[in-house]
């Protein structure tokens, strides 16, 4: 197989490089093209671009693989199985943690749970109505006010540091904006309970009544975070390595992810589905009639939750969500009528022309939001949950990024398309 493409432009030919992943896949090496040729590549949304070489996540989108640190996802969520602590560690430092280093990445958890008492007073002055992913944005890149010695982190142990105090504090800004909202008062972390547990704490005890979370529900959570944990190069990610790539620090990169995380084509989707999902249910429009509007190209709705720009096939972490649906709410001895409603939407876009030409498949935001609900946790916080599940990944990426001597600040180019020179106007002119 050859090594190298050949490109002509005009009567010049140059040899491009082809490297090559561990799986065989290739990709053509334009680093040196505007160098060589003068000229730039144009991808306008990165689909064919492979903006860095990374040892994290594998994903085969064809075949509908998902692994991480070359672990099968399947494998995270049948027994026996890691927690979503063990799949963090195992994500940012590369390896399965022995018992010793659980512990210790554990107990660096419970240390920082608390936030500064600084930040806490911050969200008495947000808006009860406020959305969370704002909160979330703005108070992880706030951290970094308060913990200004991860403004750099060269040493390991400072990475180990900085990693723990996000995902653990993460948990804490989540929960206390979701008690803001409804004028409750903060419940503080409880440091005898596991990280899920401890979430779920914050958000539903009472001063006077404490939470007690159900296997099952713990179970539940576990596996939601864990399927979130990381997608290799989407949209997030790929914000916190352009942010990263400045070498800003971990919290203001992390914050930019939840920023982009928020957008309804991205995470945001796992609220728009239950909301659409719940205007059928209302009688608002009908599954079929929901159907055609996602079809039709004069109409701007989309089947949320269906669709992916890497997977032409089953995403399997939907397939996972999909069957937990109804193994938890049988469990839970819980119907909801929206599954049912859902399960239609699929089972009418699989058999429809337009969907399977274009291998539109359920996402893992078609099913994640039913298990949310079981749980208990409000639609507006679906999001800031993928955030929470999504954040070791974000990490995982930003530390590879920076342990790259080779990386380079991403700065893309642009096709310009705006007036060429003209002059100024004075205003009495124009
Ligand atoms: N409903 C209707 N049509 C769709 C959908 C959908 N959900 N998704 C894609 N299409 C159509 C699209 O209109 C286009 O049709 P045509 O070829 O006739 O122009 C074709 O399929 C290809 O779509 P695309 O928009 O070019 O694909 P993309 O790779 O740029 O977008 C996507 C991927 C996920 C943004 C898109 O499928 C989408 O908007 N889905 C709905 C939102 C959603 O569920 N997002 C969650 C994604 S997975 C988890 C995550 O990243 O957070």
């Amino acid at each position: 197989m050859a090594d190298k493409a050949i490109l002509q432009v005009g009567d010049k030919k140059i040899e491009l490089p082809i490297i090559e992943g561990v799986d065989g896949s290739k990709a053509i090496d334009i680093s040196q093209l505007l160098a060589q040729t003068g000229l730039t590549s144009y991808d306008p949304s990165l689909g064919n671009t492979a903006i860095c070489k990374s040892a994290i996540t594998y994903i085969d989108g064809d075949k509908g693989i998902l692994r991480y640190r070359g672990i099968p996802i399947e494998q995270f969520t049948a027994q026996p199985k890691p927690n979503f602590v063990e799949a963090a560690w195992l994500l940012i430092f590369g390896r399965l943690p022995n018992k010793a280093e659980l512990a210790e990445f554990r107990q660096q958890l419970i240390d920082n749970e608390l936030l500064h008492e600084g930040i806490k007073d911050q969200f008495q002055h947000i808006p009860a109505d406020a959305p969370p992913m704002a909160i979330l944005s703005a108070t992880m890149n706030n951290l970094a006010c308060f913990h200004k010695q991860f403004l750099e982190v060269e040493k390991p142990e400072g990475l180990v540091a900085a990693a723990a105090r996000l995902i653990s504090k993460v948990r804490t800004i989540a929960a206390f904006s979701y008690r803001r909202s409804r004028g409750l008062p903060f419940i503080y972390p409880d440091p005898g309970l596991r990280y899920c547990a401890n979430f779920l704490h914050m958000m539903f005890s009472l001063p006077y009544k404490q939470y007690i979370v159900t296997p099952e529900i713990e179970d539940a959570l576990n596996m939601i975070f864990i399927l979130h944990a990381d997608h290799e190069q989407n949209c997030s990610t790929s914000a916190v390595r352009v942010v990263g790539s400045a070498r800003a620090n971990l919290f203001a990169s992390c914050a930019a992810g939840v920023s982009a995380l928020w957008g309804p084509l991205h995470g945001g989707a796992n609220v728009e589905v239950i909301n659409m999902l719940e205007r059928i249910y209302q009688g608002g429009i009908s599954p079929e009639q929901c159907i055609r509007d996602a079809k039709d190209k004069n109409n701007s709705f989309r089947l949320f939750g269906f669709g992916h720009r890497v997977y032409r096939n089953f995403d399997p972490r939907a397939k996972i969500l999909k069957e937990s649906c109804d193994r938890v709410l049988a469990k839970m001895h819980r119907q909801d009528p929206l599954l049912d409603i859902a399960r239609r939407l699929e089972e009418l876009a699989l058999s429809d022309p337009y969907f399977v030409e274009r291998k539109l498949y359920p996402n893992v935001d078609f099913y994640s939001g039913i298990l949310l609900r079981a749980i208990g946790i409000p639609t507006n916080m679906f999001t800031v949950c993928f955030a929470i599940g999504r954040l070791p990944g974000w990490i995982a990426q930003w530390k590879e990024q920076h342990d790259d001597t080779s990386s380079k600040i991403l700065r893309p180019r642009q096709v310009y398309i705006g007036a060429q020179v003209t002059d100024y106007v004075p205003m009495e002119q124009r």
